[in-house]
């Protein structure tokens, strides 16, 4: 995740920016800026690598200036490198950016032709030239800033600095947070409140959609349709600064809210933004065309993650896939292909049935790959290859975050999987990452459904039992939020294919029980229906997770049907994760249970 810092201050400000990205470290980068207005004029220093390389930048040719922002940035569009590096700027404006901006090639386009000329290769400096032609135009900062938000798709944070105006920042939050810090005569804007813990503990979070034009008398934010907000800051305790639960109740509140933020990050990490295409590590040792089998193992939450990946691999690399919890897999001897792949996927690392699996596994002479959140992990050092999984340190114990950005790294590598065995062409791999980079902002979309679901889980603090159904790959996510549901609201909740239902599951459908039935509007959607009106034949109530198209088709009563943005099948289960951890936490949350400790549960499962 990028780092952003902006201040307008009192005092010199060049030091004061850097200090504040050495905040925002832990947010891992690759290359970081400031830029001020020195009497008046925007000017910028950047670097790539460590913040010692900016340091040296500035002691070599130092900033002047009052105000400033500044910036951490995580490759996503364009190699890491000084001219790919933030802030990027025009003559008029300065602008610092988290996040991924979706339309940006066509919004390239529309500027160059304009006469634009563009010195990097990154979505940011597109949003710096859209803003700079509304002021060309004549418009203030303000209008000009009003005027670009709504050209802008995709889940992001930016903040503006204008060349000739040292008493104006402009703050626009949609999908990564954004900060507005009040200090006595300064004014603050950061990613989070570690960010601005050196200047204030005086914060207001932007929400979605909002916008805040900073002086040095205050901030005036306003919302998308640029009516003004009445916010009132907050006194953040330096207690929460260490692990900062922002403007949340809970960690597992404020990690499910991450999550378009986290998986925008980790999707970075595996997609050429500009080409469109899936880079996985150069030295893999092992070749997915050579490869006959994939085993997968896994415990909980990531075992359901490795069960939606058995679609994609199968479906879009027809690669035979083995799958099994690491409980089992590593007891059962399984006889394993000399040219098979051992896939692990864990949160921790440390997950002992898991890592017991990958030892069984090398110990066979298989390749090991594992998808690890804790890249200093056992797991992460004792496989052969280690991809991570960018959702930052994940504190609630029911994973969230994790699970989404575990989801996100397998679907990059089904897809990669799919070109290298010459079953993916380059048009349906440009397809399926036009898809994948869709996520932040669907995401972002899903997380709208919490009021209704805050709502909605009143009703399940009564019930004894839930049952949770889906087909296809909303089949683990049926499981996932079965487990969701009973490890923080203690509720006994199952889940089941919903082709299961006549097997012997809908002998428990009664007046009672709700039945939560996820089902976008995809191939196997009308079999889905058809179980449906099993339940509602039998009194169910029904609790419908689809998109538009599912709920005009399926046309039945239901108790509650929460309408999720249209998602393409192969991004469907990370959009649909997000209503099942709703229902779960809020549900939980009537409960009066520990969210985020749940009694007997630990976050990392390191004995048998
Ligand atoms: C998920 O909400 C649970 N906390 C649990 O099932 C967890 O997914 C499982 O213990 C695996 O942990 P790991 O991902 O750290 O290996």
């Amino acid at each position: 995740m990028c780092g952003i810092i902006g201040i307008v201050g009192t005092a010199p400000v060049a030091d004061r920016l850097v200090d504040a990205l050495r905040r925002l470290e832990y947010r891992g980068y690759d290359s970081a800026g400031v830029a001020t207005l020195e009497h008046g004029q925007l000017t910028r220093r950047r670097a790539e690598g460590k913040l010692r390389n900016l340091e040296t930048v500035l002691a070599d040719a130092p900033l002047a200036g009052h105000i400033g922002i500044g910036h951490t940035r995580w490759a996503t569009h364009g190699r890491p490198s000084v001219a790919n590096a933030h802030p990027h700027a025009t003559t008029r404006v300065a602008v610092v950016h988290n996040g991924i901006i979706e339309n940006f090639r066509d919004l390239r386009e529309e500027l160059l032709a304009d006469g634009a000329n563009f010195e990097s290769e990154t979505d940011t400096e597109v949003v710096a030239h859209l803003v700079s032609r509304e002021m060309n135009h004549g418009r203030s900062p303000m209008e000009a800033v009003a005027n670009s938000l709504p050209r802008l798709q995709g889940a992001f944070a930016l903040v503006f600095l204008f060349d000739g105006d040292d008493n104006l920042l402009i703050g626009a939050r949609k999908g990564s947070p954004l900060a507005v810090g009040y200090g006595r005569g300064e004014m603050f804007l950061g990613s989070d409140a570690i960010a601005l813990a050196p200047f204030t503990d005086t914060i207001a979070y932007l929400d979605d959609g909002e916008w805040a034009v900073l002086t040095r008398d205050g901030a005036v934010i306003r919302n998308a349709a640029n009516e003004v907000v009445v916010r009132a800051p907050q006194k953040t305790t330096a207690a929460a600064f260490m692990v900062e639960k922002g403007n949340f109740r809970h960690f597992m509140a404020k990690e499910m809210h991450e999550q378009p933020e986290v998986v925008a990050h980790t999707l970075g990490h595996y997609i050429d933004m500009a080409n469109e295409t899936v880079r996985l590590p150069e030295d893999l040792p092992f070749d997915f065309a050579k490869l006959n089998r994939m085993c997968i193992a896994a415990c909980g939450t990531a075992y359901y993650a490795g069960l939606v990946a058995r679609y994609w691999f199968e479906a879009l690399a027809r690669l035979p896939v083995e799958i099994d919890v690491a409980s089992e897999f590593r007891y059962r001897e399984a006889p394993l292909d000399p040219n098979g792949l051992m896939l692990v996927i864990s949160q921790s690392g440390e997950t002992a049935d898991t890592l017991a699996s990958l030892r069984y596994a090398r110990d066979q002479g298989q390749s090991v790959l594992a998808v690890v959140n804790v890249p200093t992990s056992t797991i992460a050092r004792e496989a052969h290859v280690a991809l991570p999984t960018l959702a930052g340190p994940e504190i609630g114990v029911a994973s969230t975050k994790a699970f989404t950005c575990q989801l996100a790294t397998l679907a990059a590598l089904a897809v990669a999987a799919g070109r290298a065995r010459g079953v993916l062409s380059a048009a349906e791999e440009k397809r399926l990452v036009r898809a994948l980079i869709e996520l932040p902002r669907l995401m972002n979309e899903a997380l709208k459904l919490g009021p209704t679901i805050e709502h909605l889980a009143r009703s399940f603090t009564q019930t004894r039992d839930v049952l949770y159904l889906g087909r296809g790959t909303a089949y683990p996510l049926a499981l996932e939020g079965a487990l969701k549901l009973k490890e923080i609201s203690y509720i006994h909740a199952e889940g089941y294919a919903a082709g299961e239902l006549k097997h012997g599951p809908i002998a428990l459908i009664d007046e009672k029980m709700p039945v939560v039935v996820i089902a976008p509007h995809d191939s196997v959607f009308d079999k889905t229906v058809s179980n449906m009106q099993e339940v509602a034949a039998r009194g169910g109530r029904i609790i419908l997770l689809t998109d538009e198209a599912g709920a005009r088709r399926a046309a039945l009563e239901t108790e509650a049907t929460l309408i999720l943005p249209d998602a393409d099948p192969l991004i469907a289960p990370l959009v649909y994760a997000i209503p099942v951890q709703l229902l779960a936490y809020h549900t939980a949350v009537h409960m009066g249970t520990d969210v985020d400790q749940p009694r007997n549960l630990a976050k990392s499962v390191t004995v048998e």
